[in-house]
C-alpha cells in the first residue's frame, strides 16, 4: 500500500512540476483565479486569490529549487506591496493573500522585507476584529449603500494563521488573542452540531448580538456549502495546531466526520452538501483539494489509534482529484478540473480554480512528507 501511494504521489508531482514550468510561461507574475476556455483568466492584484498562484510556485521551488517559480513568485510579491494601501479593496482576504506569498517566502528564505510585508497585512486584518461581537469583519461594502459592516464568514478562518504566524515572530499576543476570539466566535455560531457550517453570521455591529445567519455562496441558509466546510475544517485544525486549544480540534474532527460522511462515490464533494433533488449538482473540486490537506494535518495531530482514519479520508481525496479530475496536457491551463466558485451568483462553475490547483499541490507536498505548512 506504502510502495502504491508513492507511486501514485510521485507521478502526479513530477507531471505538476512539467506542466507549471509550461504554465508559468504564459501566467508570470500575474494573478489567475478561474480556467475558461483552457486559459487562466487574470485577475486584479487586489482580487482574494491573489496569493494562490505565488503559493504554489513556492510549494514547488521548496522541493525543486527551480529558480523561474522563486522570481515569479517573488515578483507577485512585489506587486502586492501596490495594493497594500488600497483601503476599500482588500478585506479579510489579506490572511489568504500574505500568507501564501510574503509569510512563505519568510519561512523558506528568511528575507526580512517578507516579513516586515506580512507584518503589516496581519495588523490591517487586527483591525477588522469587532470587539462586540468578538468578530473579523469579512468584506467592505461590494456596492455603494450596501452595509456589511456586522458579516463574518467561515473563510476567515483560513486567514487566522497570519495572526498566529504574527505573535510567533514578534512575540506580541494580541495577534494571537485576536485570531482566538474569532475562532471562538466560529465555534459558538457557525459550526452546527451536526458539522455543518454556515457560511455567513450577521451580528449588530454597535451591540455584537447575531442576528442571523445567511446562506452566502451555499445553496440556503440552511444547507452545507461544501467549501465553507473545507475552510472550516482546515482551518480549525490549523488553529488547534497553533494554539494547542482542544476545543479547536474537536471541532475540527466534528466538521471532518461531516464532511466525509457526505461524500459521493468518488471522494469528491458537490458544491452543496444539502440540496434539493432539483437543484444543480455540480462537483467543487476545490472544496475536496482544501479538505484533504486538513484531512491530512488533522491525522497528523490526533493520536495514532485515530491517525489513519483522517489521513486516509485525505488521501482518497487526493488520489480521486489525481487520477480522475487531473488535466496534464498542456491544452488546459488548470490543474484540476471541475470547481465550482459561485453558484448564486453564477460564477466560475465547473471549471478548474487556482485554490483547487493550490491545495492539491500542497496535498502532494504533505503526502510525499513534507513537514512545514505556510499556514
Ligand atoms: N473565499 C471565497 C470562496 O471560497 O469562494
Amino acid at each position: 500500500m506504502e510502495m502504491e501511494r508513492s507511486a501514485w504521489v510521485q507521478e502526479a508531482w513530477e507531471r505538476t512540476v512539467d506542466k507549471m514550468k509550461l504554465t508559468s510561461r504564459r501566467i508570470g507574475d500575474h494573478f489567475p483565479h478561474a480556467s475558461v476556455n483552457g486559459k487562466y483568466v487574470l485577475e486584479p492584484a487586489h482580487w482574494w486569490t491573489a496569493g494562490f498562484w505565488p503559493g504554489l510556485l513556492w510549494l514547488l521551488y521548496r522541493e525543486t529549487s527551480e529558480e523561474t517559480f522563486r522570481e515569479i513568485a517573488e515578483s507577485c510579491e512585489r506587486k502586492l506591496d501596490q495594493v497594500i494601501t488600497e483601503y476599500y479593496k482588500l478585506d479579510h482576504d489579506i490572511g489568504f493573500m500574505w500568507t501564501l506569498t510574503s509569510v512563505a517566502r519568510y519561512k523558506l528564505l528568511g528575507e526580512e522585507d517578507s516579513k516586515r510585508r506580512a507584518l503589516l497585512a496581519a495588523n490591517l486584518l487586527c483591525a477588522r476584529f469587532n470587539i462586540k461581537g468578538r468578530y473579523i469583519r469579512a468584506w467592505n461594502p461590494w456596492r455603494p449603500g450596501e452595509d456589511n459592516t456586522g458579516w463574518a464568514i467561515i473563510d476567515c478562518m483560513m486567514n487566522l494563521p497570519l495572526l498566529y504566524w504574527a505573535s510567533d515572530v514578534t512575540g506580541d499576543p494580541r495577534y494571537r488573542h485576536i485570531a482566538e476570539e474569532h475562532a471562538n466566535t466560529v465555534l459558538e455560531h457557525f459550526i452546527r452540531a451536526d458539522g455543518s457550517v454556515n457560511h455567513i453570521v450577521i451580528f449588530d455591529p454597535h451591540t455584537g448580538e447575531r442576528l442571523e445567519a445567511n446562506g452566502g455562496q451555499g445553496y440556503a441558509a440552511n444547507s452545507a456549502w461544501s467549501r465553507g466546510t473545507a475552510w472550516a475544517l482546515y482551518g480549525m485544525a490549523l488553529s488547534y495546531m497553533h494554539t494547542k486549544e482542544k476545543r479547536y480540534l474537536t471541532a475540527a474532527k466534528q466538521v471532518a466526520h461531516f464532511f466525509i460522511a457526505n461524500l459521493p462515490e468518488d471522494a469528491v464533494p458537490l458544491w452543496d452538501f444539502r440540496l434539493p433533488a432539483d437543484a444543480p449538482k455540480h462537483r467543487d473540486s476545490s472544496a475536496g483539494a482544501c479538505a484533504a490537506c486538513g484531512l491530512i494535518l488533522l491525522g497528523r495531530l490526533v493520536d495514532s489509534a485515530e491517525s489513519d482514519l483522517y489521513g486516509r479520508q485525505g488521501e482518497r481525496i487526493l488520489h480521486s482529484l489525481s487520477t480522475k479530475y487531473s488535466a496534464w496536457d498542456a491544452e488546459e491551463e488548470g490543474l484540476i478540473l471541475h470547481g465550482t466558485s459561485h453558484v448564486p451568483e453564477g460564477k466560475n462553475i465547473d471549471v478548474p480554480l487556482i485554490y483547487g490547483d493550490y491545495f492539491f499541490v500542497e496535498g502532494l507536498a504533505l503526502l510525499r512528507g513534507q513537514q512545514e505548512l505556510f499556514w
